[in-house]
């Protein structure tokens, strides 16, 4: 029992459900396979636990998530919770779980398929082999700082951007390491031309770098990097960014290789602890009609076998399967050309789980 990995999935709203049920089928084939000794269980997050306990992050899913090693999560949010007050919103499941965990390293990695250029909005050229890694600060900044809300006696409504050394220093040296490990180029974005917090990051940044000879840090302007992500985005190997801009710039990345349907992340504390999700949200205009690309979800539970459980074998026959099933020119709706006949998310995700039991 002490042994066993245990992995928590929070399958959430929209589509997160149906995405998440294949992600769960590719983990009982992964313990088959290769004797991971898994135990597997499932919780409430968001606006189906808000329905159910009127909490979107009850008590019971914390603790069954501080019992977990990995957690992986569906998506949450959707129309019918929008005038939630925020404190009962959908969202507050899923920023309450990074906060509590202290799940501050989020890794974003845009990925294109060597399948996929077409899908991209961008011509071939300019996005082809494109292989980018945003690293963003999730538990920090303005997303968390307070005060916050409305000023008392005033017409006020007011949020605090802030950062401590601490928390710059923490995701610089996941940012640096992880630039160490790849091209040895990392550049840091901020809004340091205007906001007193992003001199400060910019600051804390250019000391840590002295940690760190063999990477070249550089820093861009938020409003820049996002025109340069659209203008010439393999200028980029790995950024690192707060919470709100890395928020906007991985959704602007995600764009770049075709679907934002494709993207996993991890987010990691300083134990390896990891919650997994897909980048995309829950796509309520979709949800319950088995058109969701699946492999978002798929590419999260690889990203958890590497980071979490170290298991960068296993990681690599996921993605791997992920890559010879587009290149059989099997498709969902988001990443098909038009006239191309696709699949839903139970056949794509069927498609995969084949194919790693043959690999
Ligand atoms: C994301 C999402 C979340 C965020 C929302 C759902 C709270 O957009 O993970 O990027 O803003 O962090
Ligand atoms: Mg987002």
């Amino acid at each position: 029992m002490k042994n066993k990995k245990r992995i928590l999935i929070l399958p959430g709203d929209g589509i997160g459900p149906e995405v998440s049920s294949i992600a769960k089928e590719l983990l009982i084939l992964l313990d088959q396979k290769y004797s991971l000794d898994l135990d597997i269980s499932e919780g409430l997050i968001g606006g189906k636990a808000y329905d159910e306990t009127g909490d979107p992050l009850p008590k019971e899913t914390l603790n069954m998530a501080r019992d977990s090693h990995a957690i992986l999560l569906g998506a949450v949010g959707g129309p019918k919770w929008d005038d939630l007050p925020s404190q009962k919103r959908p969202e507050k499941g899923l920023l309450g779980i990074r906060s509590e965990f202290d799940f501050f390293a989020n890794l974003r990695p845009a990925i294109l398929s060597k399948e996929l250029v077409s899908a991209s909005s961008l011509k071939n050229e300019k996005v082809s082999d494109l292989d980018l890694l945003i690293v963003r600060e999730l538990t920090g900044g303005i997303y968390f700082g307070e005060p916050r809300g409305e000023v008392e006696g005033s017409d006020e409504v007011l949020n605090t951007m802030i950062y401590s050394r601490k928390e710059i220093i923490r995701i610089g040296r996941v940012a640096f390491e992880a630039a160490k490990g790849r091209k040895g180029e990392l550049c840091s974005v901020d809004k340091a031309n205007v906001l007193e917090v992003s001199s400060f990051w910019r600051e804390v940044m250019t000391e840590l770098s002295s940690d760190y000879p063999e990477v070249n840090l550089s820093h861009m302007l938020v409003d820049n990097a996002a025109m340069q992500l659209v203008r010439e985005p393999k200028q980029f190997d790995v950024m690192v960014t707060g919470n709100l801009f890395g928020d906007i710039l991985s959704d602007v990345a995600a764009m770049l290789t075709g679907s934002i349907g494709m993207l996993p992340s991890a987010s990691l504390n300083k134990t390896k602890k990891g919650l997994y999700e897909p980048v995309h949200g829950s796509a309520p205009d979709i949800a319950g009609e088995n058109k969701a690309n699946p492999l978002a979800s798929i590419l999260s539970v690889a990203m958890m076998m590497r980071y979490t459980f170290e298991k960068d074998e296993i990681a690599l026959s996921i993605e791997k399967a992920v890559e010879l099933v587009l290149a059989e020119g099997e498709r969902t709706q988001d990443i098909a050309k038009e006239n191309e006949t696709t699949l839903g998310t139970r056949e794509m995700g069927r498609k995969v789980l084949l194919t790693m039991e043959s690999i």
